[in-house]
């Protein structure tokens, strides 16, 4: 008789745990996890701290760009009209492979409604340095340390917001596997979030920008200053001499990118 109640009380768990398994199933499905997400077999309350189990296996950009518009691997996708992947500059056309990967911070406001990176004003500004510093946009793969716009809302506008450390940790795999597709020889960090995101929450722009940095098993790092903080610059004397040191940084890239 014992047994007979012990065999019952067992097969009970085993239907429970088959009921709470389909649903969760069921939740996360609404959800639009990918399939090759390990998290099938997770409850769906358990929410997601890193991009790493969106990334698919395969490192290949267009792979990647379509599977990072299900990343729920932090909040932020709530706020934003689509996650915006890098791509390269110029037509976009050829191999995925780019002697430098340009990082800057996260999409703006025009970036999040285009789906592309560096199309609003500080896009245009690099563009210009770009050619001032007589690099070819086809070598450029550009890119932001976060995917999704993090904004608040003023009156009727979107202010850009700082991602914080959390989210950019959760993001960083998306960037890993963009650098194993696209393997750069160079990559340039384009403001502080850049930076700390790939050389740590110490490394400071205002002290190390324009010199190589070497880091773990990363390619060479340059960092130097985002192009929207010299849209903010209070006067022109100002803006011109942050646009001579930010060109000056970018040709100290392509120096650099001819001596290897
Ligand atoms: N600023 C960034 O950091 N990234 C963009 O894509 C646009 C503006
Ligand atoms: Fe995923 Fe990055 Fe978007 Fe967060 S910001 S949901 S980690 S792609």
């Amino acid at each position: 008789m014992g047994f007979l109640l012990q065999e019952r009380s067992w097969l009970r768990v085993i239907e429970e745990l088959q009921i709470t398994t389909s649903l969760a199933i069921r939740i996360q499905g609404a959800e639009r996890v990918a399939a090759w997400s390990s998290t099938l077999s997770k409850p769906a309350t358990i929410k997601a701290t890193s991009a790493a189990e969106f990334v698919p296996p395969r490192h290949e950009l267009a792979i990647l760009g379509k599977a990072v518009q299900d990343c729920r691997g932090c909040e932020l996708y709530r706020g934003a009209t689509q996650a915006v992947f890098g791509e390269r500059l110029g037509d976009g056309k050829g191999s995925s492979r780019a002697a430098i990967m340009m990082i800057g911070e996260q999409p703006g406001d025009k970036e999040d409604l285009a789906g592309h990176p560096f199309v609003g004003p500080a896009g245009k500004l690099l563009a210009q340095c770009l050619s001032e510093a007589e690099i070819d946009p086809k070598q450029v793969y550009i890119t932001n340390a976060v995917k999704h716009f993090k904004w608040e809302p003023r009156g009727k506008i979107r202010l850009h917001k700082k991602p914080s450390v959390t989210e950019m940790r959760a993001c960083k795999p998306w960037l890993e596997a963009e650098m194993d597709a696209v393997k750069p020889k160079l990559i340039v960090c384009l403001g502080a979030t850049a930076a700390q995101s790939l050389l740590g929450a110490q490394f400071r722009v205002s002290q190390s920008r324009g010199k190589l940095q070497q880091f773990g098993d990363l390619p060479p790092v340059i960092a130097t200053v985002h192009p929207a903080s010299i849209l903010r610059a209070r006067t022109e004397d100002d803006r011109h001499k942050q646009t001579a040191d930010f060109i000056a940084d970018l040709r100290y890239s392509k120096e650099f990118l001819r001596t290897i």
